[in-house]
C-alpha cells in the first residue's frame, strides 16, 4: 500500500484523526505575526489552516491525501472562512517561489529521499522577510517521549532542518515537551511527554 493511501485509510476510519483546534505552540507563535499569506504544508485535516484562515491569513493548504483535504473544506465551510485547498505531493509538486510571509510544516514525517525534495522546494517559498515554521516529533521521542513514527528514518534530527535553512536567521531551533492525552484532541486523560523538534526561521 502506498503511503498515500495509507494517510487515506487513516482519514477515513475516524471522523477527526488530529484535534479541532490548532497546535499550541503554532497557535502562540502565530499571535506575534502580523497576517499575510500562508501556506500549511501536510495539512491533513486542515486545523492549522483553517484557524490561520480565522485569524486573518490568506492560507494555501497542502495534503496528499484527498481525503483528508475533503474533510478540510467540509470544516472550512462550516466555519466560514477560505482556504486555498490542494491536493498533491509536496515532494514533487512545485511550490510558488518566495512567495509566502508565513509557510508552516506541522508533523510532516518522511523518508530522507522525500524529505531532500520537499524541504527545499518549501524553504524556497518563503518570501524575504517571511517566517518559517517548523514542528515535528523529535529524533529523540522514540527513545524518550510518546507517540510518533517509531522508524528513525522519518524523523530528522534538528541539525537536518537548520542546515537547510540557507539565508535564514534561525531564530529558535529547540526541543519542546508536549503533553499527549490517550486520544489526541478529544479526551484529557494523559499518555505521557512527546518530544517535539520545534524550528522558527527568518529569512533575511
Ligand atoms: C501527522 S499528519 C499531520 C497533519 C497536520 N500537519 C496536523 O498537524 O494536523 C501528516 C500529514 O502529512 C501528509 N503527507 C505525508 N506525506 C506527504 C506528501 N509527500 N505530500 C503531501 N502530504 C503528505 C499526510 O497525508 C498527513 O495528512
Amino acid at each position: 500500500m502506498s503511503t498515500r493511501q495509507m494517510w487515506n485509510d487513516r482519514y477515513t476510519k475516524k471522523d477527526l484523526v488530529w484535534s479541532a483546534g490548532p497546535n499550541e505552540l503554532f497557535a502562540t507563535e502565530i499571535r506575534n505575526l502580523k497576517p499575510g499569506k500562508a501556506v500549511d504544508v501536510a495539512c491533513g485535516e486542515g486545523r492549522n489552516a483553517i484557524w490561520l484562515a480565522e485569524q486573518e491569513w490568506n492560507v494555501m493548504a497542502i495534503d496528499f491525501s484527498d481525503v483528508a483535504i475533503a474533510k478540510g473544506r467540509r470544516i472550512a465551510a462550516k466555519r466560514d472562512v477560505n482556504v486555498n485547498w490542494i491536493t498533491e505531493d509536496v515532494s514533487t509538486w512545485k511550490l510558488p517561489k518566495y512567495e509566502f510571509d508565513l509557510v508552516a510544516v506541522l508533523y510532516l514525517h518522511t523518508t530522507i529521499r522525500e524529505r531532500e525534495l520537499w524541504l527545499k522546494n518549501v524553504i524556497d517559498s518563503v518570501k524575504p522577510s517571511g517566517t518559517f515554521i517548523y514542528i515535528a516529533h523529535d529524533s529523540d521521542n522514540i527513545e524518550n517521549g510518546v507517540g510518533g513514527p517509531q522508524d528513525p528514518a522519518l524523523l530528522p534530527t534538528m541539525a537536518e532542518i537548520t542546515n537547510a535553512l540557507k539565508g535564514f536567521d534561525v531564530e529558535i531551533a529547540e526541543v519542546i515537551e508536549r503533553p499527549v492525552s490517550r486520544d489526541p484532541g478529544h479526551g484529557k486523560e494523559l499518555e505521557g511527554i512527546a518530544l517535539d523538534s520545534f524550528v522558527r526561521a527568518l529569512r533575511t
